[in-house]
């Protein structure tokens, strides 16, 4: 098969673990037959300096037409230590989301059982985790209208949700709750919030469409706690816009490592594939970044974009296989001896 994938490097450390993602992918390619033509593109800190607007026209055509759009990190200290700042990275990543209609954020969390002691939660509490969460991309406290009052004294961000909205989110969930355990958590905020109300409302109207899926409903401040205590309790979970941004970042201290988790942002058009760290702007250019996230994120744009199972399957092997023989960045070494970026990506391609 031939694919245009669109490549959104980003900021920070976003070109360097990109770079591996494409080496594991042309690998991946090469050895299924495959044709990759990747088309770069600007966004976040770069595409400001470059032409004003962290996602330029230019960008969104060549996501827009592409087959999938591959994406680093956005964002960049210069710009959050500038709170007057009035174009930011990260209004470059909203925007991508909005204009493609990427409503839904897939994010998984399991463990790999070669880096179960890596991860600060006992073992016996971990083992065998595999949950999955849904999150909510392009609506809520994220979009709604925001702003200033009484001479900048006082601030808004107003949180809304349509039916609408909720619906196609939630249709997701159930989906995916039907190809697996068939165990569905709707996470909100009902005994406090509106919008958290409309969310059970219209989730518990569904119930119905899917009468084999068991649905909990649950608070999401327990849901915090719970997470970290019982992982296990949990399989596939959605949730609204910043409840979901939080909870997965918490999340994914249960596989060991922020630079383990892949992430898929789909909608009705061309999907998108991130690791979930973000920048990290410390390690930028210094090789040292893990970039397994953004190719296990290459493995599921393989997966859920290309309908490719054994491609995806290849690169979720040798990722584990690095990570039995200790072929790891400094994140994961703990002591023991540890590779560059680069070379943990050379070794992944060769190992394919
Ligand atoms: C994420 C990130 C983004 C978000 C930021 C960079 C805007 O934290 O993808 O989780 O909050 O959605
Ligand atoms: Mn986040």
């Amino acid at each position: 098969m031939k694919f245009k994938i669109a490549l959104l490097a980003g900021d920070g450390i976003g070109p360097e673990v990109i770079e591996q993602a494409v080496k594991v992918s042309d690998a991946v390619a090469k050895k299924f037959n495959h044709e990759i033509n990747w088309v770069p593109a600007l966004t976040g800190a770069a595409a400001i300096d470059a032409v004003g607007d962290p996602y330029p026209d230019e960008t969104h055509e060549i996501c827009s037409s592409s087959d999938a759009v591959l994406f680093g990190a956005i964002g960049h200290p210069r710009f959050d230590n500038d709170p007057s700042a009035k174009v930011r990275p990260e209004q470059g990543l909203l925007k991508m989301r909005k204009k493609l209609g990427l409503f839904a954020n897939v994010r998984p969390t399991f463990t790999f059982p070669s880096l179960i002691d890596k991860s600060p939660l006992k073992k016996e509490r971990i083992e065998g985790t595999d949950l999955v969460f849904l999150r909510e991309l392009t609506g809520g406290i994220y979009f709604g209208k925001k702003g200033r009052e009484q001479g900048g004294d006082v601030a808004y961000d107003h949180c809304v949700y349509s039916r609408e909205e909720v619906r196609r989110l939630a249709k997701k969930g159930f989906e995916t709750a039907m190809s697996r355990s068939k165990k569905l958590c709707c996470v909100d905020k009902a005994n406090v919030l509106e919008t958290s109300r409309l969310w059970r409302e219209t989730v518990q109207e569904m119930e119905k469409e899917y009468p084999e899926v068991e649905v909990s409903y649950e608070f999401v401040d327990a849901v915090a706690m719970r997470l970290v205590q019982w992982p296990n309790a949990y399989d596939v979970l959605i949730t609204e816009n910043l409840f979901g941004d939080i909870l997965t970042d918490e999340a994914s201290v249960i596989s060991g490592s922020m630079g383990l988790m892949p992430s898929a942002s789909v909608g009705s058009k061309v999907s998108l594939f991130e690791p979930i760290h973000g920048s990290y702007p410390q390690a930028a250019g210094k090789n040292i970044a893990n970039p397994l996230a953004t190719v296990l994120s290459a493995a599921m744009m393989f997966e859920t974009a290309f309908g490719l199972k054994e491609e995806g399957a290849a690169i979720r092997d040798v990722v584990n296989k690095s990570l039995k023989e200790g072929i790891v960045t400094e994140d994961l070494a703990e002591g023991s001896k540890s590779y560059g970026t680069s070379e943990v990506g050379d070794w992944l391609a060769q190992n394919i």
